[in-house]
């Protein structure tokens, strides 16, 4: 943003300025490590598969699955349809005839502007609002044609972090109450403490802030309570719906990392949903861009940012920043 809008540029650290210069000159030849940091942290058009936050993997133990078939879907979308009737009794459809499907460990990205549907779709996937027309299935078998009490025992096969995940937590409970909350209900007390401060250690918390409230926590420690959550009942599908579009770029990129380890370890498949290219291309295998309710184009991540067929896609990639834009060419 700053590349975009500003000739000259300050650096601050810690309340210190640590460089300043033409704003392309810092960006293009930053002489300050914070600088760099924060430079590199920016996913790039060469940033899939490695590590964006300068701190090492989070150690995680593998985690043993029951053996999966991968060219079985987890998740399904079948032609599926989203229309709201309007205050003026007329009907606007905004999701149009979406499918997909989501296949074990792997990142499903959904990109598209702001209204496009995003949100709507991952509502759908979780079963939290219906089709109007069209179905989804989870594990190839009906999801959302289920009565929610059927449903019900199932919910733990899917999470989701949301972008700001204090409009879900219970404002009153410490975290570990809240992770503890999330855990299958036949734990012992005990098992119960040791769960939940392993959660924490998978999300790189220490087992202090299980006695914080989230009002306590920063954006990026709360987004990693809202993840350790999320896995609490070690889902196969995870819905993240912009996890880190309300963090700064340096949390962005620890956050990021985070998630790619926990993949790493935990094998569950994620449908990523972000209104920004760059992070979508670092994180997902397969893409899927929307615009007014309908997918304009899909492919793998690289396809659609190198060889995108959709003008939409074009304009995406024409607001990414300059370092990404340059790699590309
Ligand atoms: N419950 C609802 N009733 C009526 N219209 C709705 C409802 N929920 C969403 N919409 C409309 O559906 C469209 C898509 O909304 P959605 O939240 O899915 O977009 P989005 O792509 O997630 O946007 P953003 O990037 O801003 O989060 C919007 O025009 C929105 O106003
Ligand atoms: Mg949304």
């Amino acid at each position: 943003m700053v590349e975009r809008l500003a000739d000259h540029v300050v650096v601050m650290q810690d309340g210190r300025v640590v460089e300043q210069g033409p704003t392309h000159e810092v960006l293009s030849r930053p002489r300050d490590p914070y600088t760099r940091r924060l430079i590199d942290a920016v996913p790039s058009a060469r940033s899939r598969g490695s590590r964006l936050s300068p701190s090492p993997p989070q150690p995680l133990p593998q985690l043993t699955r029951e053996h999966r078939d991968t060219d079985q879907p987890v998740l399904r979308l079948e032609h599926v349809t989203k229309r709201y009737r309007g205050p003026d009794r007329r009907e606007r459809t905004v999701v149009d005839d979406v499918s997909f499907a989501l296949h074990p460990g792997e990142t499903l990205g959904i990109v598209g502007e702001s209204g496009s549907g995003k949100s709507t779709v991952a509502r759908m996937a979780l079963a939290l609002t219906p089709p109007s027309s069209g179905r989804v299935l989870l594990d190839e078998q009906p999801w959302s044609d289920l009565a929610e009490r059927h449903r019900r025992p199932h919910r733990r096969r899917i999470g989701v972090v949301h972008q700001d995940p204090l409009g879900s937590f219970d404002p009153r409970w410490e975290v570990g109450r809240t992770l503890a909350d999330a855990l299958p209900a036949q734990l012992t007390p005990a098992e119960r403490t040791a769960r939940v401060e392993e959660l924490l250690t998978w999300v790189g918390l220490d087992g202090g802030h299980a006695h914080r409230h989230p009002l306590t926590l920063s954006g990026g420690q709360r987004q990693r309570v809202a993840i350790a959550r999320a896995l609490a009942s070690a889902p196969d599908v995870l819905v993240l719906d912009e996890p880190v579009s309300a963090l700064d770029v340096s949390v962005q990129a620890q956050v990021l990392d985070l998630l790619q380890d926990l993949q790493n370890a935990l094998g569950a498949a994620y449908l990523f949903i972000s209104h920004d290219l760059g992070v979508i291309h670092h994180l997902s295998d397969r893409v899927l861009v929307m615009q007014g309710g309908h997918v304009v184009e899909s492919g793998t991540a690289d396809e659609v940012l190198h060889a995108p067929r959709h003008p939409y896609t074009r304009q995406l990639i024409a607001a990414l920043p300059r370092p990404h834009l340059e790699e590309i060419a």
